[in-house]
């Protein structure tokens, strides 16, 4: 049961054992448009993979089909060693999800959404009371157990989510957007989350928007755009890739506009962006030097981040 057959791509090294997802030419079309274009990955056992992608890139379909709520059009789907196809409801069990949209029940209580959530696994009622005990301790939840969905924040209905996901220990947690809307305080605790989870071997399959978030969580990372992958790998190795090492930020410290003429010639690679000039170089100290003796400006020097090579690689005009 579950066998697999045999892999035509050569996608990887990694031993069939550690990985515990295999997509491989994953498709979805739309009223005739596609939206996920043949996509072909692999998670790693007990890794947190990371998908960004601009508004529409098709994060939130491919998470979809893994988790078998979209039908794909093409292509493969192995989780656990198991063919998605015959197996979905052996492999259904072992994942928990917590969707993009909360779909919590607002009527009932914190403790109730996760009985009953553990009830569509069969779950005895002392176990669930047991696991919920559990589990409101993990979300710091435990002194609004009693409270109607309705009268928690924003934070909380997300650790809510994030516990009700786990109520069957999953070996993998997909997180649509887990922290999209949350204040820092909130998102912090989220990720201390997703760390511990990831600590005890679980293993993490998110998207965000935030780059800090990925590149804090994540250890490899998958770019989407127009439902294609622009590249995959790990955080440092994408920003090593992409843009060069460091980054001089140079804003006007007066009401007149940067000219970045004026600057010319530094030895680093200019852009524009948003009334601000980010010079990415080799040499930043040089480009310091060079730009200190310029009257009128603000200058931050900082290392490149995951956001410089998002930007590089999906460009900067708005999506939907
Ligand atoms: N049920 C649907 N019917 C028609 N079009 C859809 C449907 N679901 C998604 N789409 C379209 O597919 C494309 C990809 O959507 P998807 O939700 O996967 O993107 P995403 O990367 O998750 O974006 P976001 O960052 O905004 O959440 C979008 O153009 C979207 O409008
Ligand atoms: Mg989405």
């Amino acid at each position: 049961m579950g066998g697999l057959p045999p892999i035509q791509l050569p996608v990887s090294a990694a031993s069939m054992d550690d990985l515990i997802l295999i997509a491989r030419h994953l498709c979805k079309s739309y009223d005739g448009r596609m939206v996920v274009d043949g996509i072909t990955f692999e998670v790693k056992r007990g890794e947190c993979f990371g998908m960004l992608g601009p508004n529409g890139a098709g994060k939130s379909t491919t998470l979809r089909m893994i988790i078998g709520m979209t039908e794909r059009d093409s292509g493969d789907l192995h989780l656990f060693g198991l063919d998605m196809d015959p197996e979905q409801v052996a492999v259904k069990a072992r994942m928990g999800v917590v969707f993009q949209e909360d779909n919590l029940d607002d009527d009932l209580t914190v403790e109730e959404n996760i009985l009953v959530y553990a009830s569509y696994f069969g779950m005895s009622r002392g176990r669930a009371r047991e696991r919920v005990g559990e589990l409101l301790e993990f979300a710091q939840l435990t002194e609004r157990r009693r409270d109607t969905v309705r009268k928690l924040s924003g934070g909380m209905k997300r650790r809510l989510v994030l516990a009700r996901a786990l109520v069957a220990q999953p070996e993998l947690v997909v997180l649509d957007e887990p922290t999209t809307g949350l204040d820092p305080q909130a998102r912090h605790v989220i990720w201390q989350r997703i760390r511990s989870l990831r600590e005890n071997g679980v293993t993490i399959l998110l998207t965000s928007h935030y780059m800090e978030e990925a590149q804090r969580l994540c250890d490899r990372i998958l770019v989407l755009d127009g439902g294609k992958i622009l590249d995959l790998d790990t955080p440092a190795a994408l920003v090593e890739r992409y843009v060069e090492p460091e980054v001089v930020e140079v804003r006007s410290a007066t009401a007149e506009p940067l000219e970045p003429e004026r600057f010319a010639p530094l030895p680093a690679r200019l852009e524009e962006v948003d009334g601000t000039l980010h010079c990415y170089t080799r040499n930043a100290s040089e480009v310091m030097a060079l730009l200190c003796e310029h009257p009128g400006i603000a200058l931050v020097r900082r290392p490149a981040n995951l956001e410089d090579v998002f930007l590089q690689l999906t460009g900067r005009e708005l999506r939907d």
